[in-house]
């Protein structure tokens, strides 16, 4: 099975659902990984409760190289061979991006191209859009520009807040983001 590492910056839900769905006899993919720049990220418990080995390196006064070497040192001792981000906040440089190439995913909660970088819900409410939803692409230097792997869609309703539409797409994600890893890693 392909050896796949995730990063993360807080809750892990996405990550969460990778690791579970990883349990199945036929899923292309073991999680041999759980990185986070935030030592005190809520997914990084679960997935030590899960048995999963973590890893915490906070950029906190270090220079992003070094910060980004000891991320990429980590990923390649476990063994990694591929990079799931799932909720990871901070942007890989482009040395980190091209020493593996190809090998990252994201999840991003917008209908690519549509909303790229921050608060896509709140954008997409205030365009009145009729649907949003959420992509899985390929992680390249141009933020959330990659080859898009995979997309899912929620009808936005007139009474949807933020919370609401960012609830009903988060499920979409769950269900998205594994199904996609594994048809990516079985191309
Ligand atoms: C998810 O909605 C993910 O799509 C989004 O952050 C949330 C993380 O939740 N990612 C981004 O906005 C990336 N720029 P999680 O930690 O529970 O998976």
């Amino acid at each position: 099975r392909k050896k796949l590492g995730i990063l993360i910056s807080g809750r892990g839900s996405n990550m969460a659902s990778l690791v579970e769905a990883s349990r199945a006899d036929d899923c292309p993919y073991q999680v041999i990984l759980v990185a986070s720049d935030k030592p005190e990220a809520a997914g990084l418990a679960w997935a030590r409760a899960q048995g999963v080995a973590t890893f915490a390196q906070s950029p906190k006064g270090i220079p992003k190289p070094e910060y980004e070497a000891k991320i990429d040192a980590a990923l390649r001792e476990a063994g990694a061979e591929y990079i799931a981000l799932a909720g990871y906040m901070r942007l890989l440089s482009d040395d980190f991006v091209a020493r593996w190439r190809g090998r990252i995913v994201n999840i991003h909660p917008s209908l690519l191209p549509k909303y790229k970088g921050l608060d896509t819900h709140a954008r997409a409410l205030a365009m009145g859009d009729a649907e949003a939803g959420c992509s899985v692409h390929i992680v390249t230097e141009e933020l959330d520009g990659g080859e898009i792997l995979g997309q899912a869609q929620v009808r936005i309703e007139a009474r949807d807040t933020v919370e609401t539409l960012a609830a009903r797409v988060l499920a979409e994600e769950h269900r998205l983001y594994p199904r996609v890893v594994a048809e990516w890693l079985n191309r």
